[in-house]
């Protein structure tokens, strides 16, 4: 039965928070950007381009505008023609797309419950002459224990690995950051992810070739900003300045957003302990998670739309859009790119939920999303 629960005691699924003076900072340099009429690849994206870099540690960073365009220049940088990519079936359609769209055939690996990312044992019996790397992705900003088994294991078999971090901005294992595993990383600012810039991706390396190869990619393959000699087949993928602003303004809060992310997820780990048909995902010792998403694992499988709508309707309580509902193997779009089956993301892509986190979050918020699933799932 719905109840009328006040607008002020609804938990919502996700927010995305820019404070007032952040937006009046934001607003001051758009109105010089328009005035100036440098509106792309200008002093703000070169600054958000740096400071990223220096955030993620790496020589290089290269923003352009979106996710999906920053993993498609990697791998049109790395050369993709023909060749076979290791690819998670728990992933969102862009990682494989990006394969697709650079020339290349995705291969779906199944995911590794423990961190719904992949194993290395899977991704092995999937390896043949024609692959050419692995593209890993850190689901809900969680970098696997297994990563250095991952990174072992391409280097052994003469593979490039490359990191979708597109939920990972600030997320680690052994100190060491996502999206500087491989040989490039790529992250997503579309405006659900833990920073945003509105639209908008960047590409980490510290591989000069490929700082250099993407610098051409993304301004319609020339050669340099100022010529028309087009030496690649680029596309239009520049980030603006208004977007790079914007993702100025993020980038300099992700560290306190992610720490107020963290300290929901200490709430939620310490509340859900008790609860018997529900587990959580776990981010290993040394691992630090940004808690993009906060991923909880039914011991049953359920009506998780009913389940939705109890929470939503009855305890004011919204949870997130699952990661993922479906694998890519049952999206119509890739049924030619399966070979085999993949039961254990069958398995936990219906069996999960998320949590509400978000940056501004209330801890009484993560109180009350707690006392409702002990009533609805105890
Ligand atoms: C894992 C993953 N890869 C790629 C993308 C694509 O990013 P974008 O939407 O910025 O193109 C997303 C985000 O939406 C994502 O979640």
């Amino acid at each position: 039965m719905k109840q009328d629960i006040a607008p002020s005691r609804r938990v919502p699924a996700a927010k995305i928070q820019f404070l007032p003076e952040d937006r009046t900072w934001i607003a001051e340099r758009i109105q010089e950007v328009l005035a100036s009429g440098q509106l792309t690849l200008g002093k703000y994206g070169a600054e958000f381009e740096q400071k990223f870099a220096q955030f993620c540690g790496t020589r290089h960073a290269i923003a352009v505008n979106s996710g999906t365009s920053a993993l498609e220049i990697i791998l049109r940088a790395l050369g993709m023609e023909g060749k076979d990519v290791l690819v998670p079936t728990n992933t969102f359609f862009a990682t494989a797309a990006a394969v697709v769209h650079a020339g290349g055939r995705p291969v779906l690996v199944d995911m590794d419950p423990e961190s719904f990312a992949v194993r290395p044992e899977d991704v092995e019996k999937k390896i043949t002459p024609k692959t050419a790397g692995l593209i890993v992705v850190h689901i809900g900003g969680i970098v696997s224990r297994r990563i250095g088994e991952l990174q072992e294991l391409v280097c052994k078999k003469g593979l490039w690995l490359v990191e979708d971090a597109a939920h990972a901005h600030g997320s680690s294992y052994g100190g060491v950051k996502a999206g500087t595993f491989g040989i490039a990383g790529s992250f997503s600012f579309y405006p659900t992810k833990v920073m945003t810039s509105g639209e908008g991706g960047i590409i980490v390396t510290n591989d000069d070739r490929i700082n250099e190869e993407a610098m051409i990619y993304r301004d319609q393959g020339k050669a340099s900003f100022t010529q028309n000699a087009h030496v690649r087949m680029g596309y239009n993928w520049r980030m603006s300045e208004p977007h790079a602003i914007i993702g100025l303004k993020h980038l300099e809060r992700l560290p306190a957003m992610i720490a107020g992310r963290q300290k929901i997820a200490a709430i939620y780990d310490e509340g859900l302990k008790g609860f018997r048909n529900l587990s959580r995902v776990e981010v290993p010792a040394g691992g630090a998670c940004n808690y993009y998403k906060y991923i909880v694992v039914l011991k049953q499988k359920q009506d998780r739309k009913a389940l939705k709508a109890l929470l939503r309707d009855q305890y004011g309580v919204m949870l997130a859009g699952e990661v993922y509902e479906e694998p890519l193997h049952k999206q119509p779009v890739f049924e030619s790119y399966v070979s085999g089956p993949l039961p254990a993301s069958e398995d936990y892509c219906a069996r999960h939920l998320c949590l509400p986190v978000f940056s501004g979050m209330e801890e009484a918020e993560a109180y009350q999303v707690l006392d409702a699933l002990k009533d609805v799932i105890g």
